[in-house]
């Protein structure tokens, strides 16, 4: 990102050259491991990506917001209202939904004038919404001296993709994109909101990351069919004893799901989040012991869990994953994000990541009919301003 090239693009869009604008950045984020415990209370362990959204933001005098993006030719121009309402499919919903939590915080706001610039890959399941939201709260918290938290702002953030935007996500991915650390994964308690950097320290292997580029249709709706099946499991769980969620089970406990959970496919959801969060905890340690090859294995059984019992995965994901596996230097390689598609996060030994990538890429459409892409990201900071 260039950023005087960026600002100059925002004064030939919005003239003014004597009023300066500031700008900020949000990362996407990739999650290692944890997947579908964020919203069952329980542990993920995802890490913010160098790529993510820019915003050019300024106030101004008047009470107009004016939305461009650089991504595409959709400029928006709407007056500032006490509230708004989604009313329309449209990407300034996502800005408009955090505008809303600060209104309905009483903060006084003025016309404001937006630049985006995004370079998540979209419908990636790289959490380019969160990183869009995630910017314009903590441009609006700075600009507007609102005084919020971090931890505000995710949550804010959040609420405006749970009730604005109508995706019922939870946590993980406006948490990532705020509180991201260079070279660092977040071990996250989603319960108790508690977390802590660790460093991912990678050794001679690197971060790969395969879009499917599969488009996601059945995402939201597939999403929101899992989450019931969870909140069922915790209800039948209440005769065995009083817990608010999955992440109040541990693995110890597995054997109970039989006599409490007569639905095969309720009890396959609940295994997959309880022994997923075992995962995540192991994961950690092993990471911290440098032990990479242990990470690798824990990776490949959250997939396998996923395929089978959660059933998120889909024929794209399941190819990258398993012909992923049968190649050279691979030590771990999963699915990441809600799934139905999306990408795979993969470690594997350096020298054999160029071979890695060629040979799927090449197995991956013979199978598929598609073509992936690969990214090798940097783990980067949390949504800062940067100029
Ligand atoms: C999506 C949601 C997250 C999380 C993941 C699955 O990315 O936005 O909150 O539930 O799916 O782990």
């Amino acid at each position: 990102m260039n950023i005087s090239q960026f600002k100059d693009t925002f004064f030939e869009k919005y003239g003014n050259r004597n009023n300066k604008p500031v700008l900020f950045f949000a990362p996407g984020r990739v999650n290692l491991i944890g997947e579908h415990t964020d919203y069952n209370g329980g542990f993920v362990f995802p890490c913010a990506l160098n790529f993510g959204t820019y915003l050019c933001i300024r106030k101004t005098n008047d009470k107009k917001l004016k939305f461009s993006t650089l991504n595409f030719n959709e400029d928006q121009v709407t007056e500032l209202k006490e509230l708004f309402r989604n009313e329309k499919k449209s990407w300034i919903n996502y800005p408009l939904g955090v505008i809303n939590e600060f209104l309905k915080k009483n903060i006084k706001l003025t016309g404001i004038e937006f630049l985006f610039y995004g370079d998540v890959p979209n419908g990636a399941g790289l959490s380019s919404s969160a990183s869009i939201e995630m910017v314009t709260a903590v441009a609006i918290n700075e600009i507007f001296e609102a005084g919020f938290s971090t931890l505000d702002l995710v949550k804010m953030s959040q609420r405006a993709e749970n009730e604005f935007v109508g995706m019922n996500c939870g946590i993980m991915d406006q948490f990532a994109s705020g509180f991201g650390k260079k070279d660092h994964a977040i071990y996250l308690n989603c319960d108790t909101l508690d977390y802590e950097n660790v460093p991912l320290k990678l050794g001679d292997n690197a971060l790969i990351i395969t879009n499917t580029n599969k488009r996601r249709g059945l995402t939201d709706s597939k999403y929101n069919e899992r989450r019931s099946e969870c909140e069922k499991a915790v209800e039948l769980l209440q005769a065995y004893k009083p817990v608010r969620n999955l992440g109040q089970i541990t693995v110890s406990e597995l054997d109970i799901l039989e006599k409490y959970i007569k639905d095969p496919v309720v009890r396959k959801r609940a295994r997959h989040v309880i022994t997923e969060n075992d995962r995540v905890l192991e994961a950690v340690k092993v990471l911290k012991s440098d032990n990479i090859d242990r990470f690798g294995e824990l990776m490949n059984q959250s997939h396998d869990s996923l395929k089978n019992d959660y059933e998120v995965t889909g024929n794209e994901l399941d190819t990258l994953v398993y012909e992923g596996r049968k190649l050279k230097g691979v030590i771990g390689t999963r699915m990441t994000g809600a799934g139905f598609g999306g990408c795979t996060v993969s470690i594997i030994k350096k020298e054999h990541a160029q071979d890695f990538m060629l040979k799927l890429s090449k197995v991956y459409t013979e199978k598929t009919g598609l073509k992936a892409s690969f990214y090798q990201p940097e783990v980067g900071d949390g949504a800062k301003r940067i100029g």
